[in-house]
């Protein structure tokens, strides 16, 4: 079965054609980045305008690269939320002019249940092995959520953010420290090989599998403050350079840690199989170590990092693995910006 995924939630143009929900035969992204880039964060119109844009193209060269047709599709899919609402309806809107141009079902993705099944990209299936319920941690720019997945399609949600998600958090706390957006990349660089000799607060909310996020983000800006570091201070850049990079590393200490603790006491309260780490935060190296160090004789999932940030790959091995079960959706598919999962 050939599926052609959509993905323009937010900042990236994404198209890829995917066989049986589990091999990829094209992966096509057109990055926004540096575009936003100037603004400090998303700007969702210039979102809008630029998938408009890249829409077509992109879905040319992922058919392209795959070799296949739009005559050789059998589905097509596309994220309807959650995300930005105009990003959203550009891919939505292609996506059923091509399922009704070619009289090919259409199935409505939910971005986060997207992230998930990115897992079923890579090795071996998860739903086989090690095989149901699966402790997900999807943490991205918008969310940060732990779900269980007791079988395709199912899931409960055990916590998710009360404030900032994750991802938000790398984003803010790299503008604080004049690193540049996107955060978390960049956070990371600044961090690389570094042992922090400052250290940031854990917020654990205690007895609950939520997480909070904001605090650490102010603790670091008022240990920044504390040593005459604001945006866009001036003076001796390299001088500045050391206290940059441990505060980076302090940073990325807090929210791994506190990410690694609660998805493995979510697992250990669950009794789940295994942990899938999906969303462009679970690209971060630290997080994908620490995880794995810590899950003892827990299978640890954690697709490659361009499989970790937004991609359209896992969207259609969503659909694939949701052609199954749920009802193809109808011309009337609408975009859900504020869509959740369990
Ligand atoms: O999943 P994603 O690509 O888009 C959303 O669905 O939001 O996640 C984007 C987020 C951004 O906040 C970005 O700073 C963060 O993922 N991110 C990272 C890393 N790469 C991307 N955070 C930490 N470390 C990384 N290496
Ligand atoms: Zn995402």
């Amino acid at each position: 079965m050939l599926i052609l995924g959509i993905e323009t939630s937010c900042d990236e143009t994404a198209a890829a054609v995917i066989e049986d929900g589990r091999r990829i035969l094209s992966n096509t992204v057109a990055s926004q980045v540096e575009m936003h880039a100037r603004y400090g964060g998303v700007v969702p119109e210039v979102a809008s305008r630029q998938h408009i844009l890249q829409i077509l193209p992109v879905v040319s060269q992922a058919l392209n690269q795959a070799d296949v047709t739009l005559e050789q599709l059998d589905a097509v899919a596309v994220t309807h939320g959650p995300g930005l609402a105009g990003a959203l309806l550009v891919g939505v809107n292609l996506a059923k002019a091509l399922a009704f141009a070619k009289s090919l079902p259409l199935y409505g993705i939910n971005h986060l249940e997207g992230h998930i099944y990115a897992a079923w990209l890579q090795g071996d299936d998860p739903a086989a092995s090690p095989g149901f319920p699966l402790l997900c941690l999807v943490a991205s720019g918008g969310h940060t959520d732990l779900v269980l997945m007791e079988g395709h399609g199912a899931y409960s949600l055990l916590g998710r953010t009360r404030d900032d998600a994750a991802g938000e958090s790398f984003d803010k706390a790299a503008r604080t420290l004049g690193l540049g957006y996107p955060g978390g990349p960049a956070i990371q660089r600044a961090a690389q090989g570094v042992s922090p000799r400052e250290r940031l607060p854990r917020a654990w909310m205690a007895g609950s599998l939520d997480f909070s996020f904001s605090g650490i983000k102010t603790a670091l800006l008022h240990k920044a403050q504390s040593h005459g570091l604001t945006p866009g201070s001036t003076g001796d850049v390299a001088s500045r350079e050391p206290l940059v990079k441990d505060l980076a590393a302090a940073f990325q200490e807090s929210v791994v840690d506190v990410l690694v603790t609660k998805t493995l006491d979510a697992a250990r309260r669950t009794g789940a199989k295994g942990i899938i780490l999906g969303g462009g935060v679970t690209a971060n190296t630290l997080l994908r170590e620490r995880m794995r160090a810590s899950s003892g004789e827990l299978p640890v999932m954690i697709p490659p990092p361009a499989l970790c940030v937004d991609n359209a790959a896992m969207i259609a091995a969503c659909a694939y693995f949701h052609s199954r079960r749920h009802p193809v959706a109808g011309w009337d598919l609408d975009v859900m910006p504020s869509l959740s999962l369990g």
